[in-house]
């Protein structure tokens, strides 16, 4: 059950400066210490209300190219710029159109990334050969007094080695980070748990091409019609993925995951037949679901909360677990594609390989 496809990790061997913040009473002697080192063209991994980034100089080449490095990350796929204020977006991009106004007024800072045509300014290393930039400015306050102290945009693609989880906890950076980068700033818990929201604004009408927090419906009362990226719904090698990292394998733990869908009663139902199958077996099988189910099942479960808030804060944390206790089949409770549900699935669905099990 353990092979399949594994991220490249090139040996690194760096001396990593790892200290942790107190988001509540924020030490800026530690700020102004990684701002310097990402000013001096060094990688940092820090919180964000989304997951944790692994930030680098976005104007600098140099420094882009050992985001690449660390990750295992395919050079053509762009990496995301983090701004600390509104104003430094022009000094950035072509144009900021009358939609990306009102998107930014409504939802900056926080976790939604607007595309734009890019300025020179920003090296092709960062853009990953595209004309344009993924922009977003976070809402975390560690995250923004880092990016202020470094007085550049910071360019950071989510903390973990390509193809893995994200990762939203403090424990989740170290293991597979230690050694990769210069330095880790460890924070709480990620707030919202999925990456941000992606939206292109280029076309006939707005685009979504990775769903997040900042749902379609939200989306959809600030600009009107907004729709999401049709290769997302599919893993159809003929439709191109806009957002070219959403072409990638992702999310993938060891185990093989699979979605049940269904009404509630027959997926678990379902659920404890495969769970049976798999103990004859020999094979170690989880469960990942709501908390109203957390009891039903004949196995160890991950419960991922009441809420679909609560479920997108616990997702990534559960399908790293499945890989640290050895799990070899993981049955994961399908969403409802509403709200939140949308980027739920979209995590899910790929974690899973669009594996899914109707009952
Ligand atoms: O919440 C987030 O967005 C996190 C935190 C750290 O801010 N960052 C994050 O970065 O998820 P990353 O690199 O893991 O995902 C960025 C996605 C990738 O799928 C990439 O292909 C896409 O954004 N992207 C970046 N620049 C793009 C561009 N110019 N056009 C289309 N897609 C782009
Ligand atoms: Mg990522």
């Amino acid at each position: 059950m353990k092979g399949g496809w594994q991220p490249t990790k090139t040996a690194i061997f760096m001396k990593t400066i790892i200290k942790t913040i107190n988001p509540e009473n924020i030490d800026m002697d530690i700020i102004e210490e990684f701002g310097k080192m990402l000013a001096d063209g060094k990688t940092v991994i820090f919180p964000t209300e989304t997951v944790y980034g692994l930030g680098a100089n976005a104007l600098d080449e140099n420094a882009a190219s050992k985001i690449y490095e660390a990750k295992g990350r395919p050079s053509d796929n762009p990496l995301l710029v983090h701004v600390s204020d509104i104003d430094d977006v022009e000094t950035l991009v072509e144009e900021v159109d009358e939609k990306a106004r009102l998107l930014m007024e409504k939802f900056w800072p926080g976790p939604l990334t607007i595309l734009f045509n890019k300025k020179d300014v920003i090296p092709s290393r960062t853009s990953g050969g595209l004309s344009t930039v993924a922009i977003r400015m976070p809402s975390d306050e560690v995250a923004r007094k880092l990016i202020r102290a470094s007085k550049v945009p910071i360019a950071a693609p989510s903390a973990n080695i390509s193809g893995k989880p994200s990762p939203t906890k403090a424990e989740h950076i170290i293991k597979d980070m230690d050694g990769r980068v210069d330095g880790i700033l460890l924070g709480k818990d990620c707030d919202f748990g999925v990456e941000s929201t992606i939206i292109d604004l280029s076309g006939e009408y707005p685009m979504v091409l990775r769903p997040g927090c900042i749902t379609l419906e939200m989306l959809r009362e600030v600009l009107g019609k907004v729709e999401i990226d049709p290769s997302l719904s599919s893993m159809a090698d003929n439709i191109k993925a806009k957002a070219p990292g959403m072409k990638y394998k992702h999310y993938s733990p060891n185990a093989e995951v699979y979605i049940v869908s269904g009404e509630n009663d027959k997926r678990i139902k379902k659920i404890n037949e495969l769970i049976k199958v798999n103990s004859e077996k020999g094979l170690k099988t989880a469960v990942l679901c709501m908390k109203m189910n957390s009891s039903k099942y004949n196995c160890m479960t991950f419960d991922l909360g009441n809420s679909y808030e609560e479920v997108a804060h616990n997702l990534f944390g559960a399908l790293i677990k499945l890989d640290e206790l050895g799990i070899d089949i993981a049955y994961a409770e399908s969403f409802e594609e509403k709200g939140v549900g949308v980027a739920i699935m979209n995590r899910l669905k790929k974690s899973a390989a669009y594996r899914i099990i109707e009952t």
